[in-house]
């Protein structure tokens, strides 16, 4: 078994196998599969089993496995240009690509990750309101960034843990942590320290409880008292950003942020971020403005033309998301009757083209408390089984599935008979 070979020695040299622990498939008691290979909807391991893959590399291949015209980008670009650390003609049209086809990109800036992105964006907004206190939600995740790491669940709103050994107390002393989609937890944090806080980050659709979408109102309320209180509103649009809509999770509620961060997606597949939203705010970046951040990657130009080929292809095929969303309803109604069939405790959160299937007794997932009463051995059998039929889902019941324009009702029908025969 040439996978699991490879996998084993991949433990010599890398922790876990791994170079993100996610992959590592921790207490499924099985090897993941080593991918070699991937082709609009599917992927190859190295036994050559082929899998109908929902993961899309957590996100950005909304396109499908090797899109022909994101391949053609690529090597176009690598014949005259890989890296020069200096401006370029294509950097510059990838953003004015973003900044006039996305609201409320007045100016952005290109990192290369999406936590790069959002811990930039933290930075910014701190020295923009020269204050240092920033709320986070429990179960939303922005990347690695220690000031993110503060350990989430009940009982968190007054005491910061550090979420991993590593993380000083000092550096999550300021994170203050509020409850997705209750209000009032942000208000009382706001009404005793309101102006400190410099920034709120939040996923406006968090992927990372689960598919969690905040309610319009909890949105509408929040970017209120950020208003009142001079705080910036982030929205950190890494996952959602051209994936539930082309102009992201924003667009669907139409509640303005001051900053937002986009990857995955933007970079065609490569390593990228970007952050932007209110040019007064991003005119305080060096070389403008005092805000130190930099990257001598970032802008990479086949990271740029990668990108800038899977936008062109999703902003002129506005059908793309009418489609994914057609499909993503087909699998929401298909695994709602077979879970009715099979007294299966199910709820399903979706928006447009990703979801998740808690295994959960309640009717309802509205925040990380709820998150985390589903049934994750369940889904951890289910995982299992769907794997070794050929259906590539997260390992985990906390993160989404994602949707891609080359996914067919096929593969839909296939998805809900292999659940029925669970
Ligand atoms: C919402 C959100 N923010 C930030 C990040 C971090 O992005 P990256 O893994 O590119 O650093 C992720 C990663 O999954 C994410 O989903």
């Amino acid at each position: 078994m040439r996978s699991s070979d490879i996998f084993k020695e991949s433990q010599k040299y890398m922790p876990g196998g791994v170079n993100s622990p996610v992959r590592a498939y921790v207490g499924l008691d099985i090897d993941p599969p080593v991918i070699k290979k991937g082709s609009g909807a599917y992927i190859y391991d190295e036994d050559d089993n082929e899998y109908i893959d929902f993961v899309g590399a957590w996100g950005p291949m909304i396109l499908g496995h090797c899109d022909e015209d994101v391949v053609k980008a690529i090597k176009d670009t690598a014949e005259n240009a890989i890296a020069f650390g200096a401006p370029t003609d294509l950097e510059l049209k990838v953003a004015k690509f973003i900044c006039n086809t996305v609201d409320n990109f007045e100016m952005l800036r290109m990192v290369n990750s999406g936590t790069e992105a959002t811990m930039s964006a933290i930075k910014l907004a701190r020295g923009c309101t020269k204050r240092d206190k920033i709320v986070k939600f429990a179960g939303c995740y922005h990347g690695h960034f220690d000031g993110f790491l503060v350990a989430a669940g009940s009982g968190v709103l007054t005491s910061n843990i550090p979420g991993s050994p590593g993380v000083p107390v000092g550096s999550i002393e300021n994170t203050l942590i509020a409850q997705y989609n209750d209000i009032d937890s942000v208000k009382e944090l706001f009404e005793k320290q309101g102006e400190d806080i410099a920034a709120v980050i939040i996923e406006p659709i968090a992927g990372n409880m689960g598919v969690i979408p905040a309610d319009q109102k909890f949105l509408e309320d929040l970017r209120e008292i950020c208003t009142k209180y001079g705080t910036i509103l982030i929205y950190d649009e890494v996952m959602t950003g051209f994936r539930v809509a082309y102009k992201g999770a924003e667009s669907l509620y139409g509640v303005k942020p001051d900053l937002k961060t986009y990857a995955k997606i933007m970079g065609g597949g490569l390593p990228c971020g970007v952050y932007g939203g209110r040019r007064d705010l991003m005119e305080q970046l060096t070389p403008l403005g005092p805000v130190y951040q930099a990257g001598t990657m970032s802008g990479n130009p086949i990271v740029m033309a990668a990108g800038y080929a899977q936008l062109q292809k999703l902003y002129s095929n506005p059908g793309y998301y009418d489609k994914m969303d057609k499909l993503g309803e087909m699998l929401q109604k298909g695994a709602e009757e077979v879970a009715k069939e099979k007294g299966l405790p199910l709820v399903i959160n979706r928006r447009v083209n990703m979801m998740t299937l808690f295994f959960n007794e309640s009717s309802k997932v509205t925040n990380y408390e709820e998150a985390k009463a589903s049934n994750t051995e369940l889904y951890g059998k289910f995982f299992k089984h769907m794997l070794k039929n050929g259906m590539f889902l997260a390992p985990s019941q906390f993160e989404a599935m994602f949707l891609c324009t080359r996914h067919t009702e096929e593969h839909i029908d296939k998805y809900v008979d292999l659940m029925r025969k669970f």
